[in-house]
């Protein structure tokens, strides 16, 4: 079988080339040549780049081995340079070898010829293979550095602009491009947030910025619906492409989605001006990226969503601690009233808020009038338009000839015989009135009277709509408190966590093991427990709780070494914790003990189910993870509880902000601790039914917000003292409802819902509001559901005293098959049982 060989022939003479060639196809070469004689030549045929060799004669008329060989170096190719020649000194063949000729042979002498030409090929390839080995080598290098670079970016950036800036920087060195954008999802429309490089803009509506549709662009599509990169080799050539004006220079793409929890949220488009740039790419390096990307976006995009957040709510609680002194509103009323009572040389007086949904007048406060008055008023249907812009009052000289019989009847009762009313405007919106009624002996009211009325009731409107303002800005701060402090009861572990698991997925993919878990050390009980696993085939390892210098795991945290143990599936020195991870096959193990500022905060699991023969690389990159791992423990830990949320929290915060200031009767007579002792029992509960650990948070959330719901009931209802009457059992019914409504849109709390919608299920079907039976009732409500009732009867309520623990428990068991789910029952009672004794 010939060997291709394309050679380069430096030679002027046509006789000595044909020999060449003879010989040359005599050693088995296939043979394609070009014979140059003058340097310029030599150059041109260079610039083709297609040779395997050059044989050079030495001397030419024209030109010689030693200049031919000084062209080949300076073309910057790497191709063996053979001398020929008939007679030459033996001074100028170590000249040219020292100039780097790779043989001197001399003409017709085939026999030496052919094997250092194989030699030289040989010599040539290991050559370009060692180059391959470096520049990989290099780029491994690069990538590391890369990584750990977008590691200290996600850790140290939390402003979303820099951080933009900074991931498009050490893009350029994970892999090179002319230009690279990062787009966003916004409602599902991709728009450009950062770009970087030659023009490039996408437009759909005309400006580069806009939001892009999906449609129009198949590769961004793709990605979407795939969550896979993509490569173009040939943007002209590829349907895929769609070429618009200002990127018409771009000839090769690959694009790669950025993914937060496999929800693709933006992409990361590069674009080169050469085509085919981007064949070589390392897509899985991008991926690793692009990770890491993600999870810094996120941190920064919370952390921006927190601090906007978290300074309104300053804002709030400076004016409302400003104006907390005078500004109750009962205190208002009542000495609106003891003010004109004695202004005015009266006894009694009134005042009455305005409703102006329900368009009627509500009593608020009284002077000088039976204890029981209050209680008894009705509401009385008004419309502004029957008052005085200008406010001054209205008369009533004798109310059991001037009113209608109904409140003549209320009046006479408590011999009230006349009145003036006065209107309390603040900017055309009526507040309320002010009335001064003259009980027992009539009275008249001069002109000037009214005129002191008039003013008092104009000082008086904008005390109350100060104090109702206000009233209103504290029950917005409780709000915006009870969220603070759900956040904190859900942030922290779980956010924690997050990082973990992408942490996970970099030390499996990048280190190529089959799985790894992060223990916890826990400082309170020395014990390194499960917080994050890839990669196992069974749940034992969840259970993992390590005490330190224990086994494997506990060694390396206690040494702060690296500890090893391979050949498991022979069983010669099994792992301490073997029987966790029964039926993994593993046969490999490493403990990477997690070191932040020296102190140890947990393990690194690493397992494989083959023998592993790590090399120092692989050892550097594990230890680079586990720094990194170290970090995020920490930071997590450490980060002040303002910084450290959720972002569709903040979101949530915002939304339902709004959405509440916006309901009329929001109240919460039950204490915080209520809220968190239910969502506490009720997780314990669902761990002992083995609920999968990522639902175990959004249980949490449910039951801390299950009856979010009583926010629209009205207070006349929730705090009612005695039994509802049917009525008022349609609306309190609705609390769930209500509940779906306000959280169904916010996105964070989707998963959470089960609790606020069926925690007034019941087993036998005689529950709301849909009147589902047994397992048709989500589990999680099943749970709460036992918790709630336990929680409300040992509590006391507006309508009854709180039960005894005895009464209570019996209840839950007489109730067990008809209200709630028996071993939910039992398995709760139990919970119980174990916390009394502790
Ligand atoms: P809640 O006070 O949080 O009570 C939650 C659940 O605990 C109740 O759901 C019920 O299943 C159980 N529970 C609470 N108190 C008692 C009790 O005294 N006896 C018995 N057997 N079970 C009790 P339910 O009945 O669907 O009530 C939902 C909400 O309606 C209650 O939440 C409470 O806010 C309100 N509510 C219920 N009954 C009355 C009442 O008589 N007067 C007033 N003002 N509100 C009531
Ligand atoms: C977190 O709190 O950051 C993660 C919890 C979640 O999955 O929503
Ligand atoms: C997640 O949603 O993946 C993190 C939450 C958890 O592990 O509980
Ligand atoms: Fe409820
Ligand atoms: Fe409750």
């Amino acid at each position: 079988m010939p060997i291709p060989l394309r050679v380069l022939i430096v030679e002027d003479s046509q006789d000595d080339t044909a020999l060449l060639l003879q010989d040359l196809r005599a050693g088995d070469f296939d043979v394609s040549f070009f014979r140059v004689d003058t340097p310029a030549g030599m150059r041109a045929a260079l610039a083709e780049q297609v040779w395997d060799l050059v044989i050079s004669d030495y001397q030419l008329p024209y030109f010689n081995a030693p200049a031919a060989l000084a062209l080949l170096q300076a073309s910057g190719l790497d191709l063996p340079f053979i001398i020929t020649s008939g007679h030459v000194g033996e001074a100028s063949a170590v000249d040219a070898l020292k100039a780097g000729a790779h043989d001197f042979v001399q003409k017709g002498s085939p026999a030496r010829l052919i094997p250092a030409i194989s030699r030289a090929l040989r010599d040539a390839d290991g050559r370009r293979q060692r180059q391959r080995m470096e520049t990989a080598e290099r780029e491994q290098r690069t990538l590391a550095e890369a990584l750990r670079d977008t590691a200290a970016v996600l850790n140290s950036t939390l402003e979303f602009d820099a951080l933009l800036d900074s991931l498009l920087e050490i893009v350029g060195r994970v892999v090179k491009h002319d230009s690279a954008n990062i787009m966003l999802l916004e409602d599902g429309r991709p728009r450009v947030v950062r770009h970087k490089g030659r023009s490039e803009q996408a437009t759909d509506a005309g400006s580069p910025t806009a939001r892009l549709s999906l449609q129009n662009y198949p590769t961004l599509r793709y990605m979407f619906e795939t969550g896979q990169p993509i490569v173009v080799a040939n943007t002209r050539a590829d349907q895929r492409w769609t070429t618009l004006d200002a990127t018409d220079w771009i000839a090769s793409y690959v694009g790669m989605p950025i993914r937060v929890k496999a929800q693709v949220i933006g992409f990361l488009n590069l674009n080169s001006a050469e085509p085919g740039f981007f064949g070589q790419v390392n897509t899985e390096r991008l991926r690793a990226f692009a990770d890491q990307a993600a999870t810094a976006l996120e941190n920064a995009q919370l952390y921006e969503n927190l601090r906007r957040v978290a300074s309104r709510a300053e804002a709030m609680a400076r004016v409302a601690s400003r104006l907390n002194v005078q500004l109750d509103l009962d205190n208002v009323l009542n000495t609106i009233c003891a003010e004109i009572a004695w202004a005015l040389g009266s006894s009694a007086v009134t005042v009455t808020l305005y409703d102006e949904v329900a368009g009627h007048l509500r009593l608020a406060a009284a002077t000088g009038l039976p204890p029981g008055y209050l209680a008894a008023h009705r509401p009385i249907p008004v419309s502004p338009s029957d008052f005085a812009a200008d406010g001054f009052p209205i008369v009533v000289p004798d109310t059991q000839q001037w009113l209608d019989r109904a409140q003549a009847e209320w009046y006479a009762a408590d011999n009230v015989r006349a009145l003036a009313a006065a209107p309390m405007w603040r900017e055309a919106q009526l507040i309320g009135t002010i009335n001064v009624l003259v009980v027992g002996a009539p009275r008249t009211f001069t002109h000037d009277d009214l005129l002191l009325l008039q003013g008092l009731a104009h000082q008086a409107a904008q005390a109350t709509a100060n104090a109702r303002l206000f009233a209103e800005t504290q029950r917005r701060l409780r709000n915006l408190n009870a969220l603070r402090t759900i956040d904190l009861a859900i942030s922290g572990s779980l956010d924690l966590r997050t990082t973990l698991n992408v942490l996970l997925e970099q030390v499996t993919s990048q280190l190529n093991v089959d799985a790894a878990a992060v223990l916890l050390l826990n400082r309170q009980t020395m014990l390194l427990q499960y917080a994050a696993g890839r990669g196992f085939r069974h749940r034992g390892i969840e259970r993992s709780s390590v005490r330190v210098g224990q086994g494997d795991a506990g060694r390396a945290a206690l040494e702060r070494l690296i500890v090893s143990r391979r050949d498991l599936r022979h069983g010669a020195s099994p792992l301490a914790r073997a029987e966790l991870l029964a039926g993994e096959d593993f046969d490999t193990y490493y403990g990477v003990p997690l070191l932040a500022k020296g102190q140890v905060c947990g393990v690194l699991d690493i397992f494989h189910r083959a023998p592993l023969n790590p090399d120092p690389e692989w050892l550097d990159f594990l230890e680079t993870l586990s720094r990194q791992a170290a970090i995020a423990i920490e930071n997590a830990t450490l980060f002040d509880s303002l910084q450290r949320s959720h972002g569709d929290l903040a979101l949530a915060y915002d939304s339902t902000l709004e959405g509440w200031s916006r309901a009329l009767d929001l109240r919460d007579k039950e204490t915080e601790g209520h809220s968190q002792r239910v969502a506490e029992m009720t997780q314990a509960l669902a761990m002992a039914h083995n609920m999968r650990f990522d639902n175990l948070v959004h249980v949490r959330r449910g039951a801390l917000l299950h009856d979010i719901g009583k926010m629209g009931i009205p207070d006349r209802i929730l705090l009612k003292p005695g039994p509802l009457t049917d009525e008022e059992w349609v609306i309190m019914r609705q609390h769930p409802t209500f509940a779906y409504e306000l959280l169904a849109p916010i996105g964070y709390l989707r998963l959470a819902l089960d609790i606020p919608y069926c925690h007034h299920e019941k087993w036998d079907g005689a529950g709301y509001p849909r009147g589902l039976t047994g397992e048709q009732i989500p589990l999680a409500a099943r749970l709460f559901a036992v918790v709630d009732v336990w929680d409300a009867l040992s509590s006391e309520r507006p309508y009854r005293p709180a039960w005894s623990a005895d009464r209570v428990e019996g209840y839950l068991r007489e109730q067990a098959g008809k209200h709630f789910d028996p071993r939910v029952v039992e398995a709760f009672l139990k919970i119980l049982d174990a916390r009394e004794k502790d």
